[in-house]
């Protein structure tokens, strides 16, 4: 069975309380997930910590600077990340686009230093309303991979995971119909594999936007999904845990 992908993104949420009852009621159980905890970055060594021995549970950081050290005030460096464990690091969610103004060009930097760091990146694509209104999502999600491509190659993409999520959907409420899901992630899908067959199941597409306890299920049986990414709901333990057992026990 493959392996389903969690990412509970906590962006600036929850607290200790919180990251230890979920530890207390995942531990060393569902062996069919890769569970990446994302807490705030001031979590993550109290979840180091609490996790020390179970290895279903993958620390994963909201961001990475492109430095590793020196004068760089309130900034994350990927070097102290491997040494508390990190594995993986969100990169161009669209909250970092949105507030923090993270374009491309910064963006190929952080990817490329997560992954000389050998930590993976966690590619945050998508369009917005107006580019989905407009029917150019497809165009607008290989638009951003390319960049990365052209300015670097396309095993820039290998070992890494692309998360699809419409920037129109994420904290909305609103998730991406099924049927555009899977014609977007298909599309990202064949387009890196058509640039090199190499790359084939060297890379994997989660899907993240305003799931919840009832639209998960539908997304994570898609051909081209091999993951969901959660916000919102991440804070309502009780659902997780739920979505959690499920996922564990559907084949994909
Ligand atoms: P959401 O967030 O589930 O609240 O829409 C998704 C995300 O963090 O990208």
């Amino acid at each position: 069975m493959k392996k389903k992908i969690l990412v509970l993104n906590f962006k600036l949420n929850g607290n200790k309380k919180i990251i230890k009852k979920y530890i207390k009621k995942i531990k060393n159980k569902y062996k069919n997930i890769k569970i990446l905890i994302s807490p705030p970055i001031l979590y993550i060594f109290y979840l180091y910590k609490l996790i020390k021995k179970y290895n279903n549970i993958k620390i994963t950081s909201q961001n990475i600077d492109i430095h590793t050290k020196g004068p760089y005030t309130g900034e994350i460096s990927g070097k102290m990340l491997k040494d508390i464990n990190t594995k993986y690091v969100i990169i161009g969610h669209s909250e970092r686009k949105i507030y923090h103004k993270e374009k491309n060009k910064i963006l190929l930097k952080k990817i490329l230093i997560t992954k000389k760091l050998q930590l993976k990146p966690i590619i945050c694509i998508g369009e917005n309303l107006k580019e989905y209104n407009l029917k150019k999502s497809k165009k607008i999600c290989i638009k951003q991979i390319k960049y990365f491509i052209k300015k670097n190659n396309i095993k820039i993409l290998e070992n890494t995971i692309i998360a699809y999520e419409p920037i129109w959907s994420i904290g909305t409420g609103k998730t991406a119909d099924i049927k555009h899901i899977n014609k977007i992630t298909k599309c990202i899908n064949k387009y890196i594999i058509n640039l090199n067959k190499n790359l084939k199941n060297k890379f994997k597409i989660i899907y993240g936007g305003s799931i919840n306890e009832k639209n998960y299920i539908n997304i994570i049986k898609l051909k081209y999904i091999d993951g969901l990414l959660i916000g919102k709901l991440t804070l309502d333990i009780n659902n997780i845990i739920k979505i959690i057992k499920n996922l564990n026990k559907i084949k994909i």
